[in-house]
């Protein structure tokens, strides 16, 4: 039956309309222990969807769905190695890489847990020779700059974990993350290395992708080029370079040496990567002692999920209020609000998440899905987007959920910091909440001394209507393991989300048709012609481009 066909469906249609103006502060009110029965503490994560309008009806209801679209036996396919990634029928086995017990995992009767284990066993090893200053560069000076070449999620999970996780860097020891093909991103990072002392890792699932291969082909030219009078090309390119892929061939063609390269496997999709061996750039830079902590926090969220009934699960609740957002309320955008700079590029991760995993338009069987599925996600970090797009979230005509994510304790602060940050995160979420009414906004001007016609003039603009919804996730302190436990948390949302629209979270098909076209698009512009077939529009453009190009390479 299809989804809005389903009674659970049409019962929380239903139940939408009831609610129809029943505003969050009203629930508040007619339930005192609103507060305490609308959050879930696991793993060290408070997440408080209190400030939702979800009543406990809405609740029960969400819940129902949920059991209709069999999440537990969902759930449990994904953590037994079953092929639910169906049009690459592949298993989906990220928890495996992170898997702290005993346990084996299998496909097809194969454990994977022996090679997971293998694997980490070598990333520790080259950890701990490069902090060491046992691995060297060719001239024998010991490393201090990592530069990463990948994109997605070759990228954006180390990179994203490596900033937030700054305090436990080591100084010694710099990463820099190389993606855009822009071959300003390359340039940039070149200018501030030395050749000598630097590492580069290419990372990339396929080692097929243009940007990547592009950035990695200049890099192993600048080096060349660089340490020429150190020795021959293929020495210098054994001591500065390593590869993380699945595709070992094309890693020995690039001329890497196999002790050097960190294999993973076709069950680990790029976004939900930074567990394996593309974690590498975290477990040099902040020791893999460190690396083992995030991946014990994200097991831990593992186990909570795998375990623990929907109604008091965080990445289910979660996903039910996102759900209800969008399909129900159609809130068709998420916020995420890091209130802390180093999860500076928190938003951008969780973006590939959940866009290249949730923005599908047809069903497993292939039909075109009736419904909405996954929201547009974007945000920055919170203080600073109070000062810029704020103004949108509490006054604009279109209503904004928001994740306020933050943490109790700083790891490294300057007195009196932590508390403003806390305190702007928390008034916001209230703000949003509340907001001020016409009245107030009067009594508060005429407070002031302004009366009369200027009042009235003013009143409306100066009105915030409130009732703006928002989740809270409030941390202990960002370390490690709390956030290994919330990086898993938004996966398991996001899966629960997808398994409830019965869409295909794990594959990406909608990035091919550009890839495709651009390879047409860069023969044109080799060739300085376009081929036929264009649209008049992308022609012209080409046209436009060829005619007014003029290309300063430095
Ligand atoms: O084009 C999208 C994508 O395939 C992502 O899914 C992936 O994370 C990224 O490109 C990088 O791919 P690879 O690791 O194979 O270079």
């Amino acid at each position: 039956m299809r989804l809005t066909d389903r009674p659970t469906w049409k019962a929380l249609l239903a139940h939408c309309r009831e609610m129809g103006e029943t505003r969050i502060l009203d629930l508040f009110d007619r339930d005192p222990e609103r507060p305490s029965g609308f959050s879930l503490e696991a793993c060290g994560i408070l997440f408080d969807y209190s400030k939702n309008p979800v009543s406990a009806e809405t609740r029960r209801l969400l819940l129902a769905l949920a059991e209709d679209a069999s999440i537990p036996a969902q759930v449990a396919a994904m953590f037994e190695g079953k092929r639910i990634n169906v049009t690459e029928k592949r298993a989906v086995l990220h928890t495996a890489l992170r898997n702290r017990s005993k346990k084996p995992i299998t496909v097809d009767g194969q454990d994977v847990m022996p090679g997971v284990r293998a694997v980490l066993g070598r990333m520790r090893g080259m950890a701990e020779r490069v902090r060491g200053g046992i691995a060297k560069g060719v001239t024998g000076k010991a490393f201090t700059d990592i530069v990463n070449i990948g994109i997605g999620g070759s990228d954006l999970g180390p990179l994203m974990v490596t900033t937030a996780l700054r305090p436990y860097g080591s100084p010694g020891l710099r990463a820099h993350f190389v993606s855009n093909v822009d071959g300003a991103h390359l340039a940039a990072t070149l200018a501030v290395v030395n050749p000598e002392t630097t590492l580069f890792i290419i990372s990339s699932k396929t080692f097929t992708t243009l940007e990547t291969l592009t950035n990695a082909k200049s890099a192993r030219e600048w080096l060349l080029t660089k340490l020429a009078a150190a020795g021959p090309a293929e020495i210098l390119v054994e001591h500065h370079f390593a590869a993380v892929s699945t595709n070992l061939e094309a890693t020995a063609a690039f001329g890497i040496i196999p002790e050097r390269v960190f294999g993973f496997w076709d069950w680990v999709g790029g976004r939900y990567s930074l567990w394996s061996a593309i974690g590498l750039p975290i477990a040099l830079t902040l020791g893999f002692e460190r690396f083992e902590e995030l991946l014990a926090g994200a097991f831990e969220m593992d186990e909570h999920f795998r375990t623990t009934p929907l109604e008091r699960n965080l990445p289910a609740m979660a996903a039910l209020i996102g759900l209800w957002h969008i399909d129900f309320l159609g809130h068709r955008t998420l916020a995420i609000l890091p209130y802390a700079q180093d999860l500076l590029y928190l938003p951008a991760f969780l973006q590939q998440l959940d866009m290249e995993s949730n923005g599908k338009r047809v069903d497993r069987s292939g039909a075109a899905a009736d419904y909405l599925t996954g929201p547009v996600i974007w945000g920055a970090p919170g203080t600073n987007g109070q000062h810029a797009f704020f103004q949108h979230l509490h006054q604009g005509t279109q209503v904004t959920p928001a994740d306020f994510i933050v943490a109790a304790n700083a790891v490294d602060t300057l007195p009196g910091h932590n508390d403003m940050l806390l305190a702007n995160c928390i008034a916001q979420t209230e703000a949003l909440l509340r907001g001020k009414s016409a009245d107030e906004v009067r009594a508060e001007l005429k407070a002031r001394g302004m009366q009369g016609e200027e009042l009235e003039r003013l009143t409306p603009h100066r009105v915030f209507p409130g009732n703006r919804p928002s989740n809270t996730l409030v941390l202990q302190r960002l370390d490690p393991r709390s956030l290994g436990a919330l990086i898993a948390f938004y996966e398991h949302k996001v899966f629960v989300q997808g398994a409830i629209w019965n869409i295909n979270s794990f594959d990406q098909w909608g990035v091919e048709l550009g890839k495709q076209l651009a390879g047409g698009v860069l023969a044109d512009l080799e060739s300085g012609k376009p081929a036929a077939g264009h649209d008049p529009s992308t022609r012209r453009l080409i046209e436009y481009v060829l005619k007014s190009r003029n290309d300063v390479t430095t």
